[in-house]
Protein backbone atom coordinates (compact mmCIF):
# COMPACT_ATOMS: atom_id res chain seq x y z
CA UNK A 1 0.00 0.00 0.00
CA UNK A 2 1.24 3.33 -1.21
CA UNK A 3 2.48 5.56 1.50
CA UNK A 4 1.12 8.97 2.81
CA UNK A 5 4.64 10.44 1.47
CA UNK A 6 4.06 8.93 -2.01
CA UNK A 7 0.35 9.25 -2.37
CA UNK A 8 1.41 13.62 -1.62
CA UNK A 9 4.23 13.47 -4.32
CA UNK A 10 1.59 11.63 -6.65
CA UNK A 11 -0.84 14.13 -6.08
CA UNK A 12 1.32 17.12 -6.22
CA UNK A 13 2.67 15.75 -9.50
CA UNK A 14 -0.70 15.36 -11.34
CA UNK A 15 -1.60 18.70 -10.09
CA UNK A 16 -1.66 22.51 -11.52
CA UNK A 17 0.28 24.75 -9.90
CA UNK A 18 1.60 28.20 -10.83
CA UNK A 19 4.44 27.86 -13.21
CA UNK A 20 6.13 30.94 -12.62
CA UNK A 21 6.84 30.64 -8.85
CA UNK A 22 9.08 28.93 -7.82
CA UNK A 23 9.00 24.95 -7.89
CA UNK A 24 11.16 22.78 -4.76
CA UNK A 25 12.44 19.50 -5.15
CA UNK A 26 10.71 16.58 -2.66
CA UNK A 27 13.98 15.77 -1.03
CA UNK A 28 13.42 18.35 1.68
CA UNK A 29 10.00 17.12 1.86
CA UNK A 30 10.93 13.70 2.15
CA UNK A 31 13.28 14.66 5.49
CA UNK A 32 10.33 16.93 7.14
CA UNK A 33 8.37 13.37 6.72
CA UNK A 34 11.12 11.12 7.32
CA UNK A 35 10.40 9.57 10.39
CA UNK A 36 6.29 9.11 9.72
CA UNK A 37 5.80 5.64 10.22
CA UNK A 38 3.59 3.64 6.84
CA UNK A 39 0.69 3.74 6.55
CA UNK A 40 -1.58 0.36 6.99
CA UNK A 41 -4.72 1.28 5.68
CA UNK A 42 -5.29 3.90 2.33
CA UNK A 43 -4.39 7.28 3.77
CA UNK A 44 -6.68 10.32 2.96
CA UNK A 45 -6.01 12.50 -0.11
CA UNK A 46 -4.25 14.92 1.29
CA UNK A 47 -5.50 18.66 0.64
CA UNK A 48 -2.95 19.84 -1.97
CA UNK A 49 -2.62 22.26 -3.48
CA UNK A 50 -3.91 24.23 -0.31
CA UNK A 51 -6.77 26.87 -1.12
CA UNK A 52 -6.13 30.84 -0.13
CA UNK A 53 -8.53 31.09 2.71
CA UNK A 54 -9.81 34.85 3.47
CA UNK A 55 -7.78 36.34 6.14
CA UNK A 56 -9.79 36.24 9.58
CA UNK A 57 -10.83 38.41 11.58
CA UNK A 58 -8.47 37.95 14.82
CA UNK A 59 -7.09 41.61 14.58
CA UNK A 60 -4.90 42.81 17.88
CA UNK A 61 -5.02 46.63 18.43
CA UNK A 62 -1.59 48.05 18.82
CA UNK A 63 -0.29 47.96 21.89
CA UNK A 64 3.03 49.69 24.07
CA UNK A 65 6.15 47.59 22.71
CA UNK A 66 8.75 49.48 24.35
CA UNK A 67 11.41 52.34 22.70
CA UNK A 68 14.07 50.02 21.66
CA UNK A 69 15.44 50.99 18.57
CA UNK A 70 17.25 47.99 17.23
CA UNK A 71 17.25 44.38 18.21
CA UNK A 72 21.04 44.92 19.53
CA UNK A 73 19.27 47.25 21.82
CA UNK A 74 16.99 44.47 23.09
CA UNK A 75 19.03 41.45 23.31
CA UNK A 76 21.53 43.99 25.47
CA UNK A 77 17.84 44.92 27.73
CA UNK A 78 16.94 40.93 27.42
CA UNK A 79 20.23 40.16 28.65
CA UNK A 80 19.65 42.04 31.86
CA UNK A 81 16.01 41.56 32.31
CA UNK A 82 14.67 40.43 35.62
CA UNK A 83 11.06 41.88 35.15
CA UNK A 84 9.70 37.75 35.76
CA UNK A 85 10.75 35.09 37.95
CA UNK A 86 12.39 33.32 35.23
CA UNK A 87 15.67 35.46 35.08
CA UNK A 88 17.01 34.00 38.11
CA UNK A 89 16.67 30.34 37.05
CA UNK A 90 18.16 30.77 33.71
CA UNK A 91 21.57 29.84 31.78
CA UNK A 92 21.45 32.39 29.08
CA UNK A 93 18.83 34.69 27.64
CA UNK A 94 17.59 33.28 24.28
CA UNK A 95 16.29 36.72 22.43
CA UNK A 96 16.32 35.22 19.17
CA UNK A 97 18.22 34.99 15.74
CA UNK A 98 18.10 35.35 12.09
CA UNK A 99 17.69 37.85 9.67
CA UNK A 100 17.37 41.25 10.86
CA UNK A 101 15.64 42.04 7.29
CA UNK A 102 13.62 38.22 7.59
CA UNK A 103 10.38 38.26 5.38
CA UNK A 104 9.58 34.91 7.43
CA UNK A 105 9.33 34.86 11.24
CA UNK A 106 8.82 32.09 13.57
CA UNK A 107 7.60 32.33 16.70
CA UNK A 108 7.75 29.22 19.58
CA UNK A 109 6.93 29.22 23.25
CA UNK A 110 10.15 29.30 25.12
CA UNK A 111 13.95 28.39 25.93
CA UNK A 112 14.03 24.51 26.40
CA UNK A 113 17.13 23.04 28.07
CA UNK A 114 19.54 23.32 24.88
CA UNK A 115 18.29 26.85 24.24
CA UNK A 116 18.71 27.80 27.56
CA UNK A 117 22.30 26.14 27.65
CA UNK A 118 23.50 27.78 24.39
CA UNK A 119 21.65 30.90 24.43
CA UNK A 120 19.94 30.14 20.62
CA UNK A 121 16.27 29.25 19.89
CA UNK A 122 14.79 26.38 18.43
CA UNK A 123 18.99 24.20 19.01
CA UNK A 124 17.34 20.84 20.97
CA UNK A 125 15.25 18.34 19.02
CA UNK A 126 12.57 20.37 18.40
CA UNK A 127 15.14 22.54 16.39
CA UNK A 128 16.36 20.01 14.17
CA UNK A 129 12.77 19.26 13.16
CA UNK A 130 12.03 23.51 13.24
CA UNK A 131 15.18 23.17 10.62
CA UNK A 132 13.66 20.30 8.23
CA UNK A 133 10.43 22.32 8.45
CA UNK A 134 12.31 25.35 7.36
CA UNK A 135 14.03 23.25 4.23
CA UNK A 136 11.02 21.60 3.14
CA UNK A 137 9.84 25.39 2.63
CA UNK A 138 12.49 25.83 0.34
CA UNK A 139 14.07 28.78 2.68
CA UNK A 140 17.04 28.36 5.02
CA UNK A 141 17.39 29.02 8.58
CA UNK A 142 19.74 31.98 8.09
CA UNK A 143 16.95 33.87 5.72
CA UNK A 144 14.27 33.96 8.53
CA UNK A 145 14.06 35.27 12.01
CA UNK A 146 13.03 32.87 14.71
CA UNK A 147 12.19 33.59 18.24
CA UNK A 148 9.69 32.97 21.55
CA UNK A 149 7.34 34.21 23.05
CA UNK A 150 9.45 33.99 26.60
CA UNK A 151 13.01 34.47 25.99
CA UNK A 152 14.45 32.45 29.28
CA UNK A 153 13.57 29.20 29.76
CA UNK A 154 10.56 27.94 32.23
CA UNK A 155 11.95 25.36 35.05
CA UNK A 156 11.71 21.76 33.75
CA UNK A 157 10.08 23.20 30.27
CA UNK A 158 6.42 24.15 31.94
CA UNK A 159 4.32 26.17 29.68
CA UNK A 160 5.50 29.92 31.07
CA UNK A 161 2.80 31.68 33.06
CA UNK A 162 0.65 33.85 31.53
CA UNK A 163 2.38 36.80 34.20
CA UNK A 164 6.06 35.75 32.69
CA UNK A 165 4.46 35.74 29.17
CA UNK A 166 3.10 39.74 29.25
CA UNK A 167 6.32 40.76 31.43
CA UNK A 168 8.14 39.33 28.13
CA UNK A 169 5.74 39.72 25.26
CA UNK A 170 7.05 43.53 24.54
CA UNK A 171 10.58 42.19 23.41
CA UNK A 172 8.55 40.16 21.24
CA UNK A 173 6.50 43.20 19.38
CA UNK A 174 9.45 45.22 19.51
CA UNK A 175 11.52 42.50 17.07
CA UNK A 176 8.11 42.09 14.87
CA UNK A 177 7.89 46.32 14.86
CA UNK A 178 12.01 46.21 13.50
CA UNK A 179 12.13 43.32 11.32
CA UNK A 180 8.52 43.56 9.64
CA UNK A 181 8.27 40.29 8.22
CA UNK A 182 5.47 39.68 5.48
CA UNK A 183 4.47 36.40 7.40
CA UNK A 184 4.65 34.68 10.88
CA UNK A 185 4.15 31.48 11.66
CA UNK A 186 3.45 31.05 15.27
CA UNK A 187 4.03 27.35 16.39
CA UNK A 188 1.58 25.89 18.77
CA UNK A 189 -0.86 27.50 20.91
CA UNK A 190 0.96 29.44 23.50
CA UNK A 191 2.36 31.52 20.78
CA UNK A 192 -1.31 32.02 19.90
CA UNK A 193 -2.13 32.87 23.17
CA UNK A 194 0.04 35.49 23.76
CA UNK A 195 0.27 37.26 21.08
CA UNK A 196 -2.78 37.25 18.86
CA UNK A 197 -4.73 36.98 22.30
CA UNK A 198 -6.58 34.03 21.79
CA UNK A 199 -6.54 31.13 23.95
CA UNK A 200 -8.22 28.92 21.61
CA UNK A 201 -6.16 25.63 20.87
CA UNK A 202 -3.74 25.12 18.24
CA UNK A 203 -6.06 22.52 16.41
CA UNK A 204 -8.73 25.17 15.78
CA UNK A 205 -6.73 27.89 14.94
CA UNK A 206 -4.04 26.37 12.67
CA UNK A 207 -4.20 26.54 9.01
CA UNK A 208 -5.92 29.68 8.53
CA UNK A 209 -5.11 32.54 7.92
CA UNK A 210 -4.87 35.18 11.03
CA UNK A 211 -3.40 38.93 11.13
CA UNK A 212 -1.65 40.14 13.46
CA UNK A 213 -0.55 44.28 12.99
CA UNK A 214 -1.54 43.56 9.53
CA UNK A 215 1.22 40.76 8.99
CA UNK A 216 -0.66 38.24 7.75
CA UNK A 217 -0.22 35.03 10.38
CA UNK A 218 -0.33 31.50 9.77
CA UNK A 219 -0.20 29.02 13.19
CA UNK A 220 0.47 25.50 12.92
CA UNK A 221 1.81 22.85 15.67
CA UNK A 222 4.39 23.17 17.69
CA UNK A 223 7.38 20.99 16.72
CA UNK A 224 7.80 19.15 20.00
CA UNK A 225 4.24 18.62 19.37
CA UNK A 226 5.06 16.90 15.85
CA UNK A 227 8.27 14.50 17.56
CA UNK A 228 5.26 13.11 19.94
CA UNK A 229 2.46 13.33 16.71
CA UNK A 230 3.98 12.30 13.47
CA UNK A 231 0.30 12.24 12.13
CA UNK A 232 -0.04 15.83 13.05
CA UNK A 233 2.96 16.27 10.06
CA UNK A 234 0.41 16.54 7.17
CA UNK A 235 -1.69 19.19 8.81
CA UNK A 236 1.24 20.67 9.30
CA UNK A 237 2.62 20.36 5.78
CA UNK A 238 -0.86 21.95 4.30
CA UNK A 239 -0.15 25.17 6.44
CA UNK A 240 3.50 25.76 5.35
CA UNK A 241 2.37 25.45 1.78
CA UNK A 242 0.01 27.86 2.24
CA UNK A 243 2.55 30.12 3.87
CA UNK A 244 4.77 29.00 0.74
CA UNK A 245 2.51 30.31 -1.54
CA UNK A 246 2.05 33.70 -0.12
CA UNK A 247 6.10 34.21 -1.56
CA UNK A 248 6.17 31.88 -5.06
CA UNK A 249 7.14 28.70 -3.48
CA UNK A 250 5.36 25.35 -4.41
CA UNK A 251 6.23 21.77 -3.59
CA UNK A 252 6.56 20.02 -7.18
CA UNK A 253 8.56 17.27 -7.45
CA UNK A 254 7.65 16.69 -10.94
CA UNK A 255 10.10 19.77 -11.77
CA UNK A 256 13.56 20.35 -11.75
CA UNK A 257 15.22 22.83 -9.57
CA UNK A 258 17.45 25.42 -11.35
N1 LIG B 1 10.61 25.13 21.98
C1 LIG B 1 10.30 26.42 21.82
O1 LIG B 1 9.13 26.79 21.86
N2 LIG B 1 11.28 27.28 21.61
C2 LIG B 1 12.55 26.92 21.53
O2 LIG B 1 13.41 27.78 21.31
C3 LIG B 1 12.86 25.56 21.68
C4 LIG B 1 11.87 24.68 21.91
Amino acid sequence: MAGFFEQLCKVVAESEHNSSGIAASSEEVKQFFSAVPRETKPAPAPAVPVPVKPVSQVVVPPQSSGNFATLEEIYAAVASCSRCPLGATRTNTVPGEGDPDARLMFIGEGPGFDEDRLGRPFVGKAGALLDKMISAMQFTRKEVYITNIVKCRPPDNRVPAPEEAQCCIGYLKRQIEIIRPEVIVLLGATAVKYLLNVSDGISKMRGRWLSYENIPVMATFHPAFLLRQESAKRETWNDLQQVMARFGKYHNPGVKRG
